[in-house]
């Protein structure tokens, strides 16, 4: 093939290309493939979903870290080879309230802006599905689902969400769920409540596992990586996190669980926050592929993607600002002496080597897991208990169970 790579290396050297040259020359055949963009929240709270709104349009929308020519900049030729994975977020303050019904209008999102830019985006499911958006020049877009709230404690909304596109659950947001715990444990900000997963949250990640979704690990405790890690029958993912060694904030990977990335062919996936990157309010780019070195001389090169969190965010690293700038931090790994097999696997490899695991350990056929959640762990008041027999509420409800006690108290002492 006169078009291999070992050509465009020689070429690349002949010619005397900078890194940004030889970055966009392996950009042209290997996507950007990053693990978290939160541009739908961005369309929830700027226009409330109304995509038809003129300031909306994608091809002008300003303000936003992404919008469409953003993403078709940089790359040469006007090729454009790219994979977002759509963050459906909904905050903690709908858990127990609103939070199913805001997750399923931000997969609506997703899905209606795949078919208001047809011509740009490609909404797509699996790894197949992605290849072919590629051949296509279509960014590929898949939805990921950030917060473990947004199931609502059921496994058969875990199952809906799935057959709506989901492909990754962040089990936390910043908040406990009834059945795994979040990073603020870390912090003393909240009290530990499942010691990393409950039996409950054990069932959540083995369904998961059936149904192919991928296990995302930013945002929770230590303690519910390491259950994750041990537990997932196949690889998992940090969608948006960095190395704590760097920046020792409770949101980033500590290095023993890097080692336990290593072991199981996970990724991490590294978050472009400064607050992260730098634990302060300014960064540069460099101290970005500070993070990537990081990972790659813990965890090994096949354990590092990008997630860089584009408007989740508030502050990013000079010369990260936006969703046009992934060339110059590809040319930066370059620079360091990353080779191409390294940089080809933080770009796209390494994902869709997980992804694809997470699609083999699938098994559509296998019994799903049915017996539910508890009902004493269900918190808020708007609940009705159809399927859950009375019985066990009472024993949750002390004073309930005094009260039933009482008749035979009273016969007692009547005797
Ligand atoms: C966005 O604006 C362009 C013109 O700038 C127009 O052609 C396109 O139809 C608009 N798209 C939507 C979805 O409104
Ligand atoms: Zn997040």
């Amino acid at each position: 093939m006169w078009t291999s790579w070992w050509l465009w290396a020689l070429v690349a050297v002949c010619a005397g290309q900078t890194f940004r040259e030889r970055a966009e020359t392996i950009m042209r055949v290997t996507p950007v493939i990053d693990g978290h963009n939160d541009l739908p929240w961005q369309l929830l709270t700027k226009f409330n979903n109304q995509l038809r709104e003129e300031r909306a349009n994608l091809s002008t929308l300003a303000d936003t870290h992404t919008n469409i020519p953003k993403l078709r900049a940089g790359f040469v030729g006007g090729q454009l080879l790219l994979l977002q994975f759509w963050s459906a977020y909904v905050p903690c303050d709908t858990q127990d309230k609103d939070a199913v019904k805001r997750t399923l209008e931000q997969i609506d999102v997703i899905h209606r802006m795949c078919q208001a830019y047809p011509e740009t985006f490609a909404c797509v499911t699996s790894s197949e599905g992605i290849e072919k958006a590629f051949q296509e020049g279509k960014v590929a877009s898949l939805v990921g689902v950030e917060g473990g709230h947004s199931i609502d404690s059921s496994l058969g909304v875990l199952r809906a969400l799935y057959h709506l596109g989901m492909r990754y659950l962040t089990l936390t947001h910043s908040c406990n769920t009834p059945w795994a715990d979040n990073w603020l444990v870390d912090t003393g900000d909240d009290e530990a409540e499942s010691q990393g997963l409950s039996e409950f949250g054990k069932k959540v990640v083995r369904e998961m596992n059936r149904l192919g979704v991928m296990i995302d690990l930013a945002h929770v405790s230590v303690a519910t990586m390491k259950a994750a890690l041990q537990l997932s029958a196949a690889p998992v993912i940090f969608s948006h996190s960095s190395a704590y060694q760097l920046c020792t904030h409770k949101r980033n990977v500590p290095d023993d669980v890097l080692q336990l990335v290593k072991a199981t062919g996970s990724l991490v996936m590294v978050n472009f926050y400064t607050d992260y990157v730098t634990c302060s309010s300014k960064a540069k780019l460099t101290e970005v592929a500070d993070h990537l070195d990081h990972i790659k001389k813990v965890a090994g090169a096949q354990a590092v993607g990008f997630g860089g969190d584009y408007d989740g965010v508030t502050r990013l690293p000079e010369g990260l600002e936006d969703v046009s700038k992934y060339p110059d931090l590809v040319a930066e790994l370059l620079r360091r002496g990353w080779t191409e097999e390294e940089v080809k696997g933080a770009l796209a490899e390494n994902l869709l080597r997980v992804f694809k695991a997470v699609e083999k350990e699938s098994d559509l056929t296998r019994t799903p897991e049915e017996e539910p959640i508890a009902l004493n762990k269900l918190h808020g008041s708007c609940r009705t208990q159809y399927g859950y027999s009375a019985a066990p509420s009472l024993f949750h409800r002390p004073g309930a169970l005094l009260a039933s006690l009482a008749p035979l108290l009273l016969g007692l002492c009547l005797l």
